[in-house]
Parts: C-alpha cells; sequence; structure tokens
C-alpha cells in the first residue's frame, strides 16, 4: 500500500490534441489546444469521474516543431478562471513559472482562483527549462541551481503573501462600522537575495489558507525544492523499481524537513493505451507509433537532451552524453530508459513522441488497473496524473472502463467527500504563519 494512503488521487493532464504526439490523427479524435468546448467538456467529465484535478502545464516559446498540444495554448490561469465557472467540485490546477514571473503576481493570481473556485486551485511551481529569456526582455536564461535558488525565496514569499489577512480579518460588521479589521492584516516587508517586496497582497486569506503546492522537477534541487514545499509532486517515471527509489528519497527528504510524508504525494504521470483485448490495444498503440513523425520526435528529443541528435546513426543506441543544464531529470530518464532497454534512437524517438517519457501502459482495463494498483501498493505512487493519448476517446476508455475495477477494489473515490481540492487530496488547511509560530 502506499506509505501515505487508503486510495489513489487521480488527475487529468488535459493536453487538447491528446499526449501522444499523433493523438489528434486518431480516428474519431477531437483536438485542439484552444478548443474551448473540448476542454469544458473534458474536465466536466473529470469532474462526473469524480478525479481530483485536471492540470494544465505551460511553457513560455513556441515553434512550429513543438508537440501539436504545444503549439498553440491557453493562458493557464486565465482558462481555470473559466472552468471555475462552470464546476464545483474538481480541482484546478496550473503550471506558473518561478524565474519569468513576480511572487506578487502570482500570488494575486493563484490566491484569487482559489476564492473564485471556493477553494480548488493548485500551483504547479516549475522554474521553466526552456530558455525563454527572448520573450521576457531577459539577457539570458538563469542555469539550473540558480533558477532553484530564485524558486525557493519566489515560493517563501508567495506562501506569506497569502497569509497577508489572518483568517478572521473580514468583519464586515454594519453596526461597528468595521469592514475589515486592518489589526489583522500583515505587511511582509521581505527583502531577500532575488526578491522584494513590502505587501500585504490585496487579497484575503483562501478558502484553502494557501492553494495547493505541486513541484514537477526531479533533480536533486528539484526534490529539495518538493521536500520543503510541495504537496503534490508530479514526476515522469518509467519503471517500478526507479519509482518505488525515487518514492522512498522523496519521502525521506520530507521527513527530514520535519513534514508528514502524507502531506507530499507522488504522481507520476502515465498514459494508459486501453482495448477490450490485449491485442486491440496493441493495435491502437501501434496505429499511434506508425503516424510518429520521426523529424518532429528528433527535435524533441533533441529538445530534452539539450543538444542536436541529427547527426547520430538512427539505428544504434545513444552513447553516454553528459546530461545537459537543463531539464536534467527528463534527460537523464530518456538516457536510462535507452540504455535499459537497449534501445536505437530510432525506437527511443518513437517512444518519447508517445509520452515524452512518462509511463504508457497498453493493454485491457484490467491490466491497466492491475499495473496502477501494483505502483500504489508498491510504494511508488500516491495516485497518477492521467495523460490521454487522444481525446476524448482516451479520457472515456479510462474512466468506463479503469475506474469501476479501481473503485471495486476500493482505491477510488464513488463520490466527492469534501468540497475543497485539499479536502480531495486528503491535506490539510496551512494555519496562518502567525498562528504557526513563524515570524
Ligand atoms: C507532469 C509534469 C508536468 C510538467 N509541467 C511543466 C510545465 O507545465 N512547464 C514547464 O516548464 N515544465 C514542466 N515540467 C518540467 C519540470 O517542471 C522541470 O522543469 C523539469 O523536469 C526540469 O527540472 P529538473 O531538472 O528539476 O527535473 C513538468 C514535469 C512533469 C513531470
Amino acid at each position: 500500500m502506499s506509505q501515505t494512503l487508503q486510495q489513489m488521487r487521480l488527475g487529468l493532464f488535459i493536453q487538447a490534441a491528446g499526449h501522444h504526439a499523433s493523438g489528434w490523427r486518431y480516428p474519431g479524435a477531437q483536438s485542439g489546444s484552444e478548443n474551448i468546448a473540448l476542454i469544458r467538456n473534458l474536465t466536466l467529465a473529470a469532474e462526473r469521474a469524480c478525479l481530483d484535478m485536471v492540470f494544465f502545464g505551460d511553457k513560455l516559446v513556441t515553434s512550429g516543431k513543438d508537440h501539436p498540444s504545444m503549439i498553440v495554448r491557453f493562458e493557464p490561469l486565465t482558462l481555470l478562471g473559466s472552468l471555475a465557472a462552470v464546476t464545483e467540485r474538481i480541482g484546478l490546477a496550473a503550471t506558473a513559472s518561478t524565474t519569468y514571473n513576480e511572487p506578487y503576481t502570482v500570488a494575486r493570481q493563484f490566491g484569487t482562483l482559489d476564492h473564485l473556485s471556493g477553494g480548488r486551485a493548485a500551483w504547479n511551481v516549475v522554474t521553466t527549462g526552456y530558455d525563454s529569456a527572448a520573450n521576457f526582455s531577459r539577457a539570458s536564461h538563469p542555469k539550473h541551481d540558480q533558477r532553484y535558488a530564485i524558486a525557493e525565496e519566489f515560493v517563501d514569499v508567495v506562501r506569506g503573501l497569502w497569509d497577508s489577512f489572518e483568517d478572521d480579518a473580514y468583519v464586515r460588521n454594519a453596526e461597528t462600522g468595521v469592514y475589515l479589521d486592518v489589526n489583522k492584516m500583515h505587511r511582509l516587508d521581505h527583502q531577500g537575495e532575488h526578491f522584494d517586496v513590502a505587501g500585504p497582497l490585496n487579497l484575503t486569506r483562501s478558502p484553502q489558507g494557501h492553494p495547493v503546492l505541486i513541484q514537477a522537477g526531479s533533480s536533486g534541487p528539484g526534490m529539495a525544492l518538493a521536500a520543503r514545499i510541495a504537496e503534490v509532486v508530479f514526476t515522469a517515471q518509467q519503471a517500478l523499481d526507479t519509482a518505488q527509489d525515487f518514492y522512498r528519497e522523496l519521502k525521506r527528504e520530507v521527513v527530514a524537513q520535519g513534514r508528514d510524508p502524507h502531506h507530499c504525494l507522488v504522481m507520476p504521470g502515465i498514459m494508459p493505451i486501453i482495448g477490450a483485448t490485449p491485442v486491440e490495444a496493441q493495435a491502437r498503440f501501434e496505429q499511434l507509433q506508425q503516424w510518429t513523425d520521426l523529424d518532429a520526435a528528433l527535435v524533441l528529443v533533441s529538445d530534452r537532451l539539450g543538444q542536436d541528435l541529427s547527426g547520430f546513426d538512427l539505428d544504434q543506441p545513444l552513447p553516454d552524453l553528459p546530461l545537459p543544464e537543463n531539464m536534467k531529470s527528463r534527460a537523464k530518464l530518456l538516457l536510462d530508459m535507452s540504455h535499459r532497454d537497449g534501445l536505437t534512437l530510432r525506437q527511443l524517438c518513437h517512444l518519447a513522441a508517445g509520452a515524452r517519457g512518462h509511463k504508457i501502459l497498453v493493454g485491457t482495463p484490467e491490466q491497466v488497473a492491475d499495473e496502477m494498483i501494483a505502483w500504489f501498493e508498491g510504494e511508488a505512487a500516491d495516485g497518477f496524473n492521467l495523460m490521454p493519448s487522444h481525446f476524448p476517446e482516451g479520457l472515456e476508455l479510462f474512466i468506463d472502463g479503469v475506474l469501476p475495477i479501481l473503485r471495486k477494489r476500493g482505491l477510488f473515490r464513488h463520490a466527492y467527500e469534501g468540497r475543497t481540492l485539499r479536502d480531495h487530496l486528503g491535506l490539510p488547511r496551512p494555519a496562518h504563519r502567525r498562528w504557526a509560530g513563524e515570524p
């Protein structure tokens, strides 16, 4: 059993052209990262299925060679604002970069979303691996260690700003004429290495106290940040044993930080490819794989490995390459996968075009459920971030086929019990820092 939970946590990672680079070509697939009707319908389907949250990633540069789901995309906070209005229970999570934002803006955006949604907001804290300097009037993209140093301070400032008001500051007493008790409003007066922020934030404490904090980098500094602040950790893991190692190491670091390991949930991404029979599932997978655009996949792998691979022989395995400055953990994962399984560069490109290094589970609903349960019970995951190859079918097959099996085994909820994302995830509402004994 997961160290943490009786039941799995499940999120839906929405990339509206599908997670498989060729998903949009699958017969019957609907697609379009700007197709709000599709995005809304997927979110509503996830809510009917009582999933914990929907998640939207973000990237701040684009090129015509990107994954079809990533060439264009809506700004995620604005998108979640619109989804908050048509949903009631499901968590709403989005990426915001600590390298190309200001803490005050991010605190305000996620605080607002938490108010708008009645306590369903989550922030995926990323340091942004891709060099995005050219879009932000910056001379250069900060290095990996520096990005994480900035992120550490950034998150502390945001958390401090979310505590600008004590919970009971909103008095609105018509008789006494006290609207807001300004004695319960606090400046932050933060002066740090990277940020000077006075505060207070012009927003009262939100329903969750703090929106849920997610972290998605798995390098050393990424795990250190996660261990200190993350309540959910997204990660790409290929094999049960390495996923178990990651899970144990992270939970150990969480405990070393004086935190409860139950309050840091590990959710690897998985791409389920489901068929009524093993043969049908495999045929679906092969159909998707056949459409792989090798040139685009080579760009994707080059991107992740931080160097142009077009000079390498496609039919040979890659040699030992140095890890790039950016995206360290994903590069390591792809190289490990290629060496462990003896993949040629061509095979690696095909697999990376599939799920970008996340685990692909091909099989019947029973087989997919069994594998998920093995990870959950084997202390490799507290839940999963679902990454369907194509929409809406990939999601429907999971909801109709796999969820009933998990429910029958008592491993997934039949109905929401609480109202906030913290309720769904089993996370406590953070006390205001004045009452938690912090300065
Ligand atoms: C499920 C998942 C979602 C991610 N979403 C984003 C994202 O939206 N934007 C982004 O820049 N990076 C995203 N990342 C990448 C990581 O945040 C991180 O930048 C990357 O893994 C490199 O950091 P590392 O060297 O610490 O691993 C995501 C990673 C995972 C596993």
